[in-house]
């Protein structure tokens, strides 16, 4: 771990005077204890790529419950679980044939029991995913509407709508699938076609994932039933996919605009300290009639009552692609979600003004509505920050990146990674972590095409690398077949030579390993109980383009994001550094938690 004593000190004069607070810590709207989930550290785990029980080369969920012990070792509060339900897996798992059954891919739901238990014994609270806004075209529903006539109540329960044009032969509107392609799939022509022909489905992704209808009753029973089953089996919460596509607007009208899931431009250096909107809005969300329609949060409101017919403070957290931040707090009012992912942070450039501007109006924004601010800067869908911070910051946000495009800087990455993860848990609010960051897992950036699965490759013919870099699977053993994923070596997607460096057992007691270092970020942030406490922008840099700092309680936490050492302030006492620190200060795309 990197924890340094320094007596370095600034220029006389620079001093850490704070400015006003931006946010006066974590609290109930009603007073009371705050719940855990206010200021949690919540673990990704994905689990065909965490770890493999049964030497398959897929991870499962014994794999999970028997490598627990390194979540407890790191430290988290919670873990969020991928999908493992029953499943084709055409969008690995986020395509769901049966949601109340494991998919004999991951095991049994007797496995499910057995991992919360043992999770809950080393008190590490247990999310599960909820994948409403479509089901598998393998559910038993989607079956029996392709079976069932135009009208039916089976039918009803999806998106069907005729074509346009001669014999319906357009598809009913022109939206796309975030996937690529058209989102609408006609049905072959069948005997009970009225004069429209046959009639097509939306799916806002892969044709074998067909949007649910939530203007029907019937949806809304089936999910808060699907919502009790798992309260019932113990789990602590629910990650909402889509959270955001749900309802769509009444009409279904066209809409021109994109709706690809990650776009817009990443803040260069210079877009920066002049360019940044101040409601903190990077072109992470998405829009059009498709998206954020007032009417999705009547179901969040609905959930919201469903969950509160259970002990143990439950809780509910929205993947929605939506801004302005002020948008998105929508979500997370007193009777609706408890948190919503935020995206705007993840999708800042490494640069200090965008940061302290989308920093503010995080706070801002879910302070206005007594909820927690969320951070987070990798997920399953995106790539890793340790490369995208290595690729040169030219305004593009790639979907997975191919050994013909412009390779990261691995060093670079991973040293400016370690930085914006230690920047990110000295803040206020609740953290979540993807597998793998905090071993410093950068994404595979030259799979071969033969070995992709992301539906997104295969619907842009391959345009687009998709996400298949970000799920490789975890190293754990430097010198076991596989790095120890698994019991045989498999592994369902190749890992890259330069794992073999970042693997958990060669790290685990290395002072100032990525594993070390998050380590003691989660234990100082338990300790000093920064989830749930205050900030203010500290003076001294509130205008500068190469320093972000802010003081959280008693601690300070310094990024430097410019070119040149920064001298330590006058009197601090280095807590825990992102990197190593030398005779000049703080060195380069550096973060430290001082004392000041
Ligand atoms: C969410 C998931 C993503 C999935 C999509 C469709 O965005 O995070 O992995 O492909 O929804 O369910
Ligand atoms: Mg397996």
């Amino acid at each position: 771990m990197t924890r340094i004593d320094s007596t370095q000190t600034l220029p006389a004069g620079t001093t850490l005077a704070a400015g006003p607070l931006v946010h006066e810590g974590a609290h109930r709207p009603d007073g009371g204890t705050p719940e855990w989930w206010r200021d949690a550290v919540i673990y990704q785990v994905y689990p065909r790529s965490f770890a493999d029980g049964d030497g398959d080369g897929i991870g499962d969920l014994p794999g999970i419950t028997a490598r627990l012990p390194h979540l407890a070792d790191l430290g988290v509060d919670a873990l969020w679980l991928s999908p493992f339900y029953r499943s084709p897996q055409k969008d690995a798992g986020y395509d769901v044939a049966d949601y109340r059954a494991v998919d004999p891919l991951f095991g049994t739901l007797a496995d499910v029991d057995a991992l919360v238990a043992q999770a809950h014994a080393l008190g590490i609270r247990v999310i599960v995913d909820l994948v409403p806004n479509h089901t598998s075209d393998q559910h038993a529903w989607f079956r029996a509407a392709l079976d069932a006539a135009p009208g039916s109540r089976e039918r009803a329960r999806y998106v069907f709508r005729d074509g346009r044009g001669e014999a319906g032969a357009q598809p009913p509107n022109n939206w796309s699938s975030i996937f690529g392609g058209p989102a609408w799939t006609r049905l072959p022509a069948s005997a009970s076609d009225g004069p429209a022909g046959a009639p097509w489905y939306l799916h806002l992704f892969d044709s074998s994932q067909p949007d649910l209808d939530w203007t029907n009753d019937e949806v809304h029973a089936e999910f808060r039933d699907v919502l009790r089953f798992w309260l019932d089996k113990g789990v602590d919460g629910f990650r909402v996919d889509v959270a955001h596509g749900l309802v769509k607007a009444p009409g279904l009208p066209d809409w021109d605009g994109s709706v690809a899931m990650v776009e817009g431009t990443t803040a260069g250096d210079e877009a920066v300290d002049s360019g940044a909107p101040e409601d903190g809005s990077t072109g992470a969300g998405n829009s059009g009639p498709m998206f954020d329609q007032d009417g999705v949060h009547d179901i969040y409101r609905e959930w919201r009552a469903v969950l509160e017919e259970y002990d143990g403070d439950r809780c509910l957290v929205a993947e929605a692609w939506v801004e302005p931040l002020s948008r998105l707090a929508r979500y997370v009012r007193p009777d609706e979600m408890h948190q919503a992912f935020n995206f705007s942070f993840l999708t800042t450039g490494w640069s200090a003004g965008p940061l302290r501007t989308v920093i503010t109006a995080s706070l801002t924004a879910s302070d206005a509505v007594g909820a927690p601010t969320t951070w987070v800067l990798s997920n399953h869908d995106v790539v890793r920050h340790a490369t995208r911070l290595g690729l040169p910051q030219t305004g593009e946000r790639p979907n997975g990146l191919k050994a013909s495009d412009p390779q990261p800087d691995e060093e670079l990455g991973l040293r400016r990674a370690r930085a914006f993860s230690l920047l990110m848990l000295g803040l206020p609010g609740s953290a979540y972590l993807y597998q793998g960051e905090e071993l410093g897992l950068p994404e595979h950036t030259t799979l071969d095409d033969a070995v992709r699965q992301d539906p997104a490759f295969f619907r842009t013919q391959g345009a687009e690398a998709g996400r298949d870099g970000c799920r490789i699977p975890v190293p754990w053993e430097a010198d076991a077949p596989g790095l120890g994923f698994g019991p045989t070596g498999r592994t369902w997607l190749p890992q890259p030579a330069s794992y073999r460096r970042y693997a958990a057992d060669a790290q685990r007691g290395v002072p100032g390993s990525t594993y070390e270092t998050y380590r003691a970020a989660l234990a100082l942030r338990k300790e000093l109980r920064l989830g749930a406490g205050t900030l203010a922008w500290v003076d001294t840099y509130q205008a500068s383009g190469d320093v972000l700092a802010y003081r959280n309680g008693d601690v300070v936490v310094l990024a430097n994001i410019g070119q040149e050492p920064l001298p330590l302030p006058v009197g601090a006492r280095v807590l825990l550094a992102s990197g190593p620190l030398d005779g000049a200060g703080v060195p380069v795309d550096t973060t430290v938690w001082l004392r000041a």
